[in-house]
């Protein structure tokens, strides 16, 4: 069988979950996903056009719940309903992210704590339950969405920046204890790119980030989705404990 024939046979009758469905990256994910046959469980907090015409559309293989990442009953929830509807998890992609700009000396605990638990804790946990469906059908990937603040300074991300590195680490750490049960976990570590969470990023502030960045623009979500895709392939079956940064060369 071939490269293309072995990923399309498995596509076929893989799970994918990727948290955050509903717009921008996780959307993109999951009409990809979709396309290439799989079933796919997602959820957001809100539901929209996107969510409710796939469902229609997809009435056997999308799943949408509403979910706040926040509530670790709900997510747990969330993964017993896909058990029960689709029976196996093939793929995990831990998509859904909260951005909130503000200095560290004026943001409230309060703030904090929700973006350790929505970026770091929520992702953690959320591994953890897919991790037991993979582990009983004999393997998987797990593709956890970073950030380039995980890896370079940027005022007013410190909270965020330090739960995206935390993923980063968390990755590492979990391909070493999963490889064994034939489970690849790796990280996207995207740069800049076109999102309803970059949208009001200022017009000079735009500038700066194309001045700053050798291909002079932003990313855009499907070029995050292909890097995505391929870690989730067989293509990238030989990678993992990695993260792979795409940013246009902003870091480099
Ligand atoms: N855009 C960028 O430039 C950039 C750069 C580096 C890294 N990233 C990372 O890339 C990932 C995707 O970013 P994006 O720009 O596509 O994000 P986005 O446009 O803000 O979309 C986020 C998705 O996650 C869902 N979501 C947000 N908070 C949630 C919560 N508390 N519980 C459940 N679902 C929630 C949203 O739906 P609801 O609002 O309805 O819940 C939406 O579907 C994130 O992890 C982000 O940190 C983005």
């Amino acid at each position: 069988m071939t490269e293309d024939r072995a990923d399309e046979s498995r596509a076929g009758l893989g799970v994918a979950v990727v948290s955050g469905g509903s717009r921008s990256l996780g959307r993109v994910l999951v009409e990809r996903l979709l396309a290439d046959g799989w079933r796919v469980a997602t959820f957001s907090r809100t539901a929209n056009e996107f969510v409710e015409q796939t469902a229609e559309k997809n009435p056997d293989t999308f799943h949408w719940e509403a979910v706040d990442l926040a509530d670790p009953e709900r997510l747990r929830a969330f993964t017993r309903s896909v058990a029960r509807r689709f029976g196996r998890v093939d793929l995990l992609v831990n998509n859904a992210g909260v951005l909130h700009q503000e200095l560290l000396l004026t943001t409230t605990a309060q703030r904090i704590e929700t973006l350790i638990d929505t970026n770091l804790l929520a992702p953690i946990l959320l591994t953890q339950a897919c991790a037991r469906l993979m582990v009983r059908g004999g393997g998987g990937a797990v593709v956890n969405i970073s950030s380039i603040n995980a890896i370079r300074g940027y005022r007013g991300v410190a909270a965020y920046a330090a739960a995206k590195a935390g993923l980063d680490g968390f990755s590492r750490s979990l391909a070493r204890e999963l490889g064994a049960f034939n489970i690849r976990v790796n990280s996207v570590v995207p740069g800049f790119f076109e999102s309803d969470m970059t949208a009001n990023v200022t017009a000079s502030n735009r500038e700066r980030i194309q001045h700053r960045t050798p291909l002079d623009r932003l990313g855009t979500a499907e070029e995050i989705a292909d890097a995505v895709l391929f870690l989730a392939s067989s293509r990238g079956g030989f990678i993992t404990g990695q993260s792979l940064v795409i940013d246009g060369g902003i870091t480099c």
